[in-house]
């Protein structure tokens, strides 16, 4: 009765109000499963490939072809399959794909293909995802230390600012739940000075505030502002975080600073951020050089990788080989988790089992482009990831992710708040 009898592809509307994939899986028994493909904006170049249609239409955005990939080969294929393994299942769409970035069926159609799945074997078992993660993964559960963006910038945000996420982590706080409640009033503080400025404060595309500054150090003066205005001490509870993004405006070496108006090589970009890190209370800084850069990244990861945490997110792509082989040369000691990176749920868990091999930090993400979809923070809590980084704090398809942490975090078996023991920051006492 745990076949799967019935796989649909449709076509919603992501927060960015463009097109992706929803997928429906119905087992014999009547049991379902559904899942939505996120889409990224500053998308690294080792990604599985976002299938998109090109045309006219929506600006060449729909998801046509990989819907049709969905009702067509993908359904054939599993059809009348168990529904778990669920690494049968993801082999099986890869060997159907037969390809090494996913372009043929489409790393949409795929990881909302493998997402349903999954969701649908945790519910034929009347299981909560991450109970079900739990007991197929063998990890110990955790909730999440969240990283919140305060600021959008870069691809996010127009370019109006070089550095793509300017974010807060509250390691000092006690449950998830006081995490989120501190969150909020920075959230909100930061707001206010934005309207005390310039009389008005838009958001970005993750719900972060919109980036109406002169420089990149500007962004971060006023978020110490923010946390001082609710009465924190910036290093004490509350600390901060970047992600840089930097191929998104450098390659081969050389950086388009646009906001400041210069270009900077590889040595300048690590002695900027390497100022900002001795002035400033940052933990963690994602993609400081960008996924060409190897050199730099190993540079400044021997520089400052004892202190904070080096996140690699398009150097790694969440795939399993490039973690080890960073882990090996130095490049970074952490990674992001964007399982539509990697196209598959099975090869996102991989990934994570690389990074803890290397003793990295591990970040489950979601993506600039978002659904109402909640499969992520199962995964965090499941895996015991120990971070989540899921954008800002404002629009529902970012609170969606909060929200389900905190009622996954009221059962007594989702494990303690990660907090500051998930961070390798050496220098953060907690
Ligand atoms: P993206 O950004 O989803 O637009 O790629 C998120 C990130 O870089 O972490
Ligand atoms: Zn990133």
């Amino acid at each position: 009765m745990n076949e799967i009898q019935l796989v649909h592809g449709r076509r919603i509307w992501d927060s960015r109000g463009r097109p992706t994939v929803e997928v429906e899986v119905t087992l014999a028994n009547g049991i379902q499963g559904r899942s939505a493909a996120p889409a990224g904006a500053s998308r690294g170049m080792r990604e599985a490939v976002d299938l998109r249609d090109g045309g006219s239409r929506v600006a060449g955005m729909d998801v046509r072809k990989a819907i049709a990939n969905v009702n067509g080969p993908i359904a054939r294929e599993l059809v009348g399959r168990p529904v778990g393994p669920q690494r049968r299942i993801d082999d099986a769409l890869i060997r159907l794909d037969g390809t090494a970035n996913k372009s043929n069926l489409g790393g949409n159609a795929m990881v909302a293909t493998s997402q349903a799945v999954l969701n649908a074997a945790a519910a034929n078992e009347s299981k909560p995802l991450w109970v079900h993660l739990v007991d197929t993964c063998g990890q110990t559960p955790s909730i999440p230390l969240p990283e919140i963006q305060i600021f959008g910038g870069g691809a996010h945000a127009g370019r109006r600012i070089d550095v793509q996420d300017f974010m807060i982590m509250v390691p000092g706080a006690e449950s998830l739940g006081e995490a989120l409640l501190t969150t909020s009033e920075i959230y909100l503080a930061a707001g206010t000075i934005m309207e005390r400025r310039h009389g008005s404060a838009g958001v970005a595309d993750e719900g972060g505030w919109w980036p109406q500054f002169a420089s990149n150090e500007e962004a971060l003066e006023v978020l110490v502002s923010a946390i001082e205005a609710v009465g924190e001490i910036p290093g004490d509870r509350v600390v901060i975080s970047l992600d840089v993004a930097a191929s998104e405006f450098g390659s081969n070496g050389m950086y388009t600073l646009a906001l400041e108006d210069r270009v900077v090589g590889t040595e300048e970009l690590i002695n900027l951020l390497g100022s900002w890190i001795e002035s400033y209370p940052i933990v963690s800084i994602e993609d400081p050089l960008a996924e060409d850069d190897l050199e730099g990244m190993k540079e400044f990861t021997k520089l400052y990788g004892s202190r904070i945490q080096v996140i690699g997110d398009d150097l790694l792509a969440t795939n399993a080989a490039l973690v080890a082989d960073a882990a090996q040369s130095g490049a970074c000691n952490g990674t992001l988790i964007k399982v539509n990176q990697a196209g598959t749920v099975s090869e996102a868990i991989d990934a994570f089992g690389a990074a803890r091999q290397a003793g990295f930090a591990t970040i489950v993400s979601a993506r600039s482009g978002e659904t109402e979809e909640v499969t992520i923070c199962h995964l965090a809590v499941g895996l015991g990831a120990g971070q989540l980084k899921v954008g800002s704090f404002s629009r529902s398809e970012r609170m969606a992710k909060w929200n389900e942490c905190l009622r996954i975090g009221e059962h007594p078996a989702a494990g303690s708040f990660a907090g500051g023991r998930s961070l390798s920051a050496t220098w953060w006492q907690g």
